[in-house]
């Protein structure tokens, strides 16, 4: 049975496996943190070209995220030592930026998590480095609309499982795999909170959205077969059969009538190619 919990208060912070109901306040310091996190984004297509290294990157995320008053939440977080994840090519999330040179023709997913005056504002989108396959040109723009066809359905009286089973025929109507490891979340005050958004599932099943939940929709969707694999590192995970990857990430909040997103790219940066 799924249990609702409104926000009046502190109570935000607690992970006791309700789905937290925001009001206003929560509204508020969502869109602050999650217009930071899109901004951080829009500022990095500039610099994703081949010839940088992710750990560059990381260092414009950590400024860019330090100036704003903010904190990375990924800093420090289980053990992760960095302040975005840089996912390249058959890296499906959680990649860690290294020295590792960006080249021409890499795809890369670059998800940032400014912790701002308490919110989480959790976003992430696809880059390409010089001249992408058309293949995971058309990887990465299928990815994008799973991700919009679930924020688009996104609203009071539907199921998650709705969004789930939505995007899973999207992907595998291009026979792509649907990652099932790795799934979005309720996000707030809490960075990983109640409940569990897969992208893969049945539809009618799952808790029912109400106004004022706050979660992710983060579908990491496979050129080949959905299996990953992690890699000694504890963080890495890579697609099994070494077939591209993407993933596109919104943060949302349900609104009375359909759903706000806290995470969209002011300069209009929604999806590669980002020069008009
Ligand atoms: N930002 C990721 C997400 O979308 C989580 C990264 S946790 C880290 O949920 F520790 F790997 F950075
Ligand atoms: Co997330
Ligand atoms: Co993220």
């Amino acid at each position: 049975m799924t249990e609702y919990q409104h926000i009046t208060g502190d109570e935000a912070v607690l992970r006791d496996g309700t789905i937290k109901l925001h009001g206003a306040e929560g509204f508020e310091g969502m869109r602050k943190a999650g217009r930071l996190a899109a901004e951080i984004l829009d500022a990095l297509v500039p610099l994703v070209k081949p010839g940088v290294t992710t750990q560059e990157l990381d260092d414009v995320v950590r400024e860019m995220t330090l100036d704003a008053g903010a904190v990375p939440a990924t800093l420090g977080y289980r053990g992760f030592t960095h302040s975005c994840c840089i996912s390249i090519n058959h890296v499906v999330c959680h990649g860690i930026p290294s020295s590792k040179v960006i080249k021409d023709g890499d795809i890369l997913n670059i998800d940032v998590t400014p912790l701002l005056d308490g919110w989480h504002g959790d976003t992430s989108r696809m880059y390409v480095a010089g001249d992408a396959s058309i293949k995971a040109r058309r990887l990465i723009d299928v990815t994008y609309e799973c991700l919009m066809i679930g924020v688009d359905m996104a609203r009071p009286g539907i199921r998650l499982g709705d969004i789930s089973a939505a995007i899973q025929k999207h992907a595998e109507s291009h026979r792509y795999g649907v990652v099932r490891e790795f799934c979005g979340h309720g996000v707030g005050r809490l960075f990983h909170d109640s409940p569990e958004v897969v992208h893969a599932g049945k539809a009618g099943t799952g808790p029912e959205l109400k106004p004022g939940m706050f979660f992710t929709i983060e579908p990491m969707i496979n050129l080949g077969k959905p299996a990953v694999k992690m890699l000694n590192d504890g963080w890495t995970a890579v697609t099994r059969d070494k077939s591209l990857t993407a993933q596109f990430e919104h943060s949302i909040g349900i609104t009375e009538d359909g759903r706000e997103i806290f995470t969209e790219s002011p300069k209009g940066l929604h999806q590669p190619p980002y020069q008009g």
